[in-house]
């Protein structure tokens, strides 16, 4: 058996990656009491809570953490809201984490995420909606970076 083959069936039988993502429950979420009830449901539904930081962001910061947004015409009314009080940083752990999450909290707009998810529970506007997570597509990495830089790659 060659090397990559026997790494290719460790695989296998070891079902999928476990895989680190970044949640922030956001200011409103926050203000709101619902820290401890979102925190219940993620551990619940089986995320691994490894890492947790309450911290209110700089406009700088903030401006860093959504600068892919940084055209849209709801910049700056993102910015002012993520910067109106603590959020809390979650660093979670799961298989499959990164895609699981994002079905879990629900879309954007909570008026249109599935009844019983985060979103939809909890957020109140497309803007005010309780809960970021990573998008597995953009930048993952750079996102649990800037909360948690002892993050291992
Ligand atoms: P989030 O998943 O954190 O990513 C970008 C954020 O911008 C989004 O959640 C909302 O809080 C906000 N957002 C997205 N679209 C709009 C919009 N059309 N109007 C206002 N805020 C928005």
């Amino acid at each position: 058996m060659t090397v990559s083959t026997a790494k290719l069936e460790l695989e296998f039988t070891q079902g999928p990656q476990l895989e680190k993502t970044l949640l922030l429950i956001k200011p409103d979420a926050v203000r709101k009491h619902r820290t401890g009830e979102i925190l219940r449901r993620l551990e619940e539904a089986g995320f691994v809570v490894t890492g947790l930081r309450m911290q209110r962001l700089s406009k700088d910061e903030a401006e860093r953490f959504y600068a892919i947004h940084r055209e849209k015409d709801f910049f700056e009314g993102l910015v002012e809201f993520v910067t109106s009080g603590p959020l809390v940083a979650v660093r979670l752990e799961a298989d499959d984490a990164r895609a699981r999450v994002r079905g879990f909290i629900g879309v954007t707009d909570p008026a249109r995420a599935a009844p019983g998810s985060i979103r939809s529970d909890f957020g109140t506007s497309i803007r005010e909606n309780a809960v970021h997570a990573s998008n597995p597509e953009e930048d993952v990495e750079r996102e649990l970076n800037q909360f948690f830089p002892d993050t291992e790659k």
